[in-house]
């Protein structure tokens, strides 16, 4: 099994490219099913997700060609199946979009249950609650979901909580629906907006999106359209904390700097640098910093998929620090890897208090899940010593390239 293998220790110093985001690609990929014609999909990441995804594809009967290692040619014109019940659609947790995208198209969907980082409990009932809304029948039987309807009918549809994957789910399913869908209390990150505004490329008709209330137009047909995926905010934000927990000087280049206020705003109460630019973002960093507290929230809150990661900073930082998960029941598991790596934390449910300690010292830890693992390879450039990082399919499927890039910048990594 391969692992990473990191030399610590080394200031990262240089630039790095965003590739796209994983979150908006694991979206739209479903979404150009729907479309009749070929899509053409620029700036997908190369990662583990978007190649189970494009899996996923092939094997319901679309192709899928790349023109160039980041953009990808979807036909499914030729219809497809609407039954996604093999392996790489239990793997990823986004295959639940293809639930969606097929009852949207077909009125009938049959996808397994998804998987995924395991963060305590992922319940689905809100996809489920929006269809059943829109009109369809939907069962759970034997590990596989099931959708039919004769006509899916726009409605009004409270979420009783925010939640990505449920917006973007039923705002697929409310795009070829008759008449109008409202959602409220929507969730509003980049990647809800990204996927509204590819499905409005193929001729949707969809308001709001990146507010809390959004509102759908069905239409009857969706076709064909060229769209580029917006760069990933998570990965640009686990390169910027690259930059603070090394006291380096990095360009953080590609990216949508607005997407960064809620991580850039904490940085600086860190005092940490940072240079806003057009496309990217200068952090430059001396030690020490300094410990602050911190609140996850759906956007334009605190990320909770930057929440590992700022652990990692926190724990080398001076004084006190409280993290307060508010997303995920469960999503400190790493802490006892960081524990192994010197971090001094105490967590008491969704609170998290953190001792900051002068270093770290390097340690044989593991990625328990993606965000997990980009915290691992932080604390790892910081340590004195060697780690050894193992668990890389979860890193693998976020994030492209990833010692390639930090090596550019001077960090010392390799895989074993
Ligand atoms: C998305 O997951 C992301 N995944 C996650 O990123 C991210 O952590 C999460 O949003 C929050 O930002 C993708 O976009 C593929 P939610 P999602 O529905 O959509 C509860 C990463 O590391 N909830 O917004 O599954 C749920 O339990 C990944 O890149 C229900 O109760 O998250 C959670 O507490 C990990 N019922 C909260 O809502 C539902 O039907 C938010 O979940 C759905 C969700």
């Amino acid at each position: 099994m391969e692992k990473l293998l990191v030399r610590g220790k080394k200031r990262l110093v240089g630039e790095v490219n965003i590739s796209g985001a994983k979150n908006a690609a694991v979206a739209v990929l479903p979404a150009a099913v729907m479309c009749s014609g070929v899509s053409v999909l620029e700036n997908l990441p190369d990662i583990e997700d978007v190649a189970c995804i494009c899996t996923t594809i092939e094997k319901l009967g679309g192709t899928c060609t790349y023109r160039d290692s980041h953009t990808l040619e979807i036909d499914c014109s030729k219809g497809i199946a609407y039954s996604a019940t093999f392996e790489e659609v239990e793997r990823i947790r986004a295959s639940y979009y293809f639930l969606g995208a097929l009852l949207a198209r077909y009125k009938k969907a049959e996808v397994a249950m998804p998987g995924g980082c395991n963060f305590g409990k992922r319940p689905i009932d809100l996809h489920l609650k929006g269809f059943r809304a829109l009109g369809a029948t939907v069962i759970e039987e034997d590990g596989v979901v099931k959708a039919y309807a004769d006509k899916l009918v726009g409605t009004s549809i409270y979420m009783d909580q925010v939640s990505v994957g449920a917006t973007i789910n039923v705002m697929l399913a409310a795009t070829m629906a008759e008449g109008t869908t409202t959602i409220e209390n929507a969730a509003k990150e980049p990647h809800v907006v990204d996927t509204a505004n590819y499905l409005n490329m193929m001729g949707a008709n969809i308001k709001g999106a990146g507010t809390d209330v959004i509102r759908i137009k069905g239409v009857s047909e969706l076709h064909q359209a060229q769209y580029a995926i917006i760069p990933d905010q998570i990965e640009a934000g686990t390169y910027m904390i690259a930059a603070a927990i090394t006291g380096g000087d990095v360009v953080v280049n590609n990216i949508i700097p607005k997407h960064m206020d809620s991580l850039t705003a904490k940085l600086e109460e860190m005092n940490v640098g940072i240079e806003e630019r057009d496309e990217s973002i200068r952090v430059t960093a001396t030690h020490p910093l300094r410990g602050i507290d911190v609140k996850t929230m759906s956007y334009p809150g605190f990320p909770t998929d930057l929440q590992p990661q700022m652990a990692a900073l926190l724990s080398i930082c001076v004084g006190k620090s409280v993290l307060t998960e508010n997303v995920w029941e469960n999503r400190y598991q790493y802490m006892d890897e960081l524990r192994k790596m010197g971090a001094k934390v105490d967590v008491n449910g969704r609170v998290a208090t953190i001792e900051g300690v002068p270093h770290f010292v390097g340690a044989e830890v593991s990625a328990t899940d993606l965000r997990a693992g980009a915290a691992m390879i932080l604390a790892a450039l910081a340590a004195e010593g060697e780690t050894i990082i193992d668990g890389l399919r979860y890193i693998d499927r976020g994030y492209e390239n990833v010692e390639h890039k930090f090596n550019a910048m001077g960090a010392d990594i390799v895989r074993i």
